[in-house]
């Protein structure tokens, strides 16, 4: 179990992390979400006592890291992967590891099999792919078996395989009861991994809720809908008290000439079943509250580095989100605070 309370970290006057307390429990995969510089590297960081804060507390089953014994068999991390021994052999740079903590060798192949990185194992560091570096810093993470997990951005650089490794990688080190706690910027990735999550924005707690819940907290939710007879479906549609309307993200008519129609006030299964009693073919029809959706929208008024406005954005979406000078707690993603309420 990893708990903050009322972390706070400055870095001059930028305040990094404000004031942040949550709990990360054992037994589930915690997504830890944020826009860019929300402050979850820095809180990760102060966890791993690497940051000193200027308040607050930092716990990893109950004891600060600095005061735990074996580090490396209490708690492993991936913070950058780029961060080991450029000159060093990717087995000489886990076997120093494991001599600092008294692992054995034999720990060090089963690491390096386990991530895929075998092969390269006596080649130098400096050499390897962004996914490559992932993966050793994987292997080194894991290399004391610790109950506890921080992974910052693993996903960042592995193919295809590679993602889906680390994502069922992550599900049984959760389902082995460890804690498993990991920062990332891909929803959908996220939408699948985690189990909970802890979403901050300029440095404060924004939500700390179930995956499921924080996605029904979105209320930007609309059905896509493709059909060859949209006309006739969007009468129905607003005949049944719906909104039909084309949709601008899906825009392009699909290769079998249908177009996407964007419904809201209709559930999906009803738009099912006013298609079906009106004998109104459907080719497709995906309920789109989507991780991506909610988050976008719970800290739209957190991010930082939004890119210039430069058209049309539906509101919500992170469009005009760079004012500037408001934190979070001024902003209408912080009402939407649900603090623990699915424990
Ligand atoms: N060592 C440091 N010195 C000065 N400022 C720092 C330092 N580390 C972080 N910051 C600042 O603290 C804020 C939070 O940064 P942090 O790296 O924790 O964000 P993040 O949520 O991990 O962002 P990203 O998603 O981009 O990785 C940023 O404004 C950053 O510039
Ligand atoms: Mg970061």
């Amino acid at each position: 179990m990893i708990e903050a309370h009322d972390l706070t970290k400055r870095y001059g006057d930028k305040t990094a992390v404000d004031h942040l307390s949550f709990t990360v429990e054992s037994g589930k995969v915690t997504g830890f979400l944020g826009p860019n510089g929300a402050g979850k590297s820095t809180t990760m960081r102060l966890i791993l006592g690497l940051d000193r804060p200027q308040s607050g507390t930092a716990t990893i089953n109950g004891r600060r890291y600095a005061d735990i014994s074996h580090p490396l068999r209490t708690a492993g991390a991936l913070l950058d992967a780029k961060s080991t021994h450029a000159g060093r052999s990717a087995r000489n740079h886990l076997l120093f590891l494991a001599q600092t903590q008294g692992l054995p060798a034999t720990r060090v192949d089963e690491m390096l099999g386990l991530v895929g990185l075998q092969d390269v194992a006596r080649k130098r560091a400096r050499g390897f792919s962004l996914g490559m570096s992932q993966r050793l810093g994987i292997a080194a993470a894991l290399l004391g078996d610790p109950e506890v997990l921080l992974f910052d951005e693993p996903v960042n650089g592995l193919d295809p395989e590679g993602v889906l490794w680390i994502r069922n990688l992550m599900k049984q080190l959760a389902a082995e009861g460890r804690t498993v706690f990991v920062s990332s910027h891909l929803m959908n990735e996220m939408a699948v991994t985690a189990d909970q999550l802890i979403v901050i924005g300029r440095g404060r707690l924004i939500a700390d809720c179930s995956t499921q819940e924080f996605i029904s907290r979105s209320s930007d939710k609309s059905v896509l809908v493709r059909t060859p007879d949209t006309a006739r479906l969007a009468e129905l549609i607003a005949a049944a008290g719906g909104k039909a309307s084309s949709d601008d993200q899906a825009e392009v008519a699909s290769s079998d000439g249908t177009k996407a129609l964007a419904v809201t006030g209709l559930a999906a299964p009803r738009i099912f079943e006013i298609a079906a009693a009106n004998g109104v073919v459907l080719h497709e029809l995906t309920p789109r509250a989507s991780l991506e959706e909610a988050f976008l929208e719970l800290t739209s008024g957190s991010v930082e580095f939004g890119a210039h406005d430069t058209g049309d954005h539906p509101p919500g979406r992170g469009a005009g989100n760079h004012e500037g000078g408001h934190g979070a707690g001024d902003q209408p993603g912080h009402e939407a605070v649900a603090k623990g309420s699915a424990r």
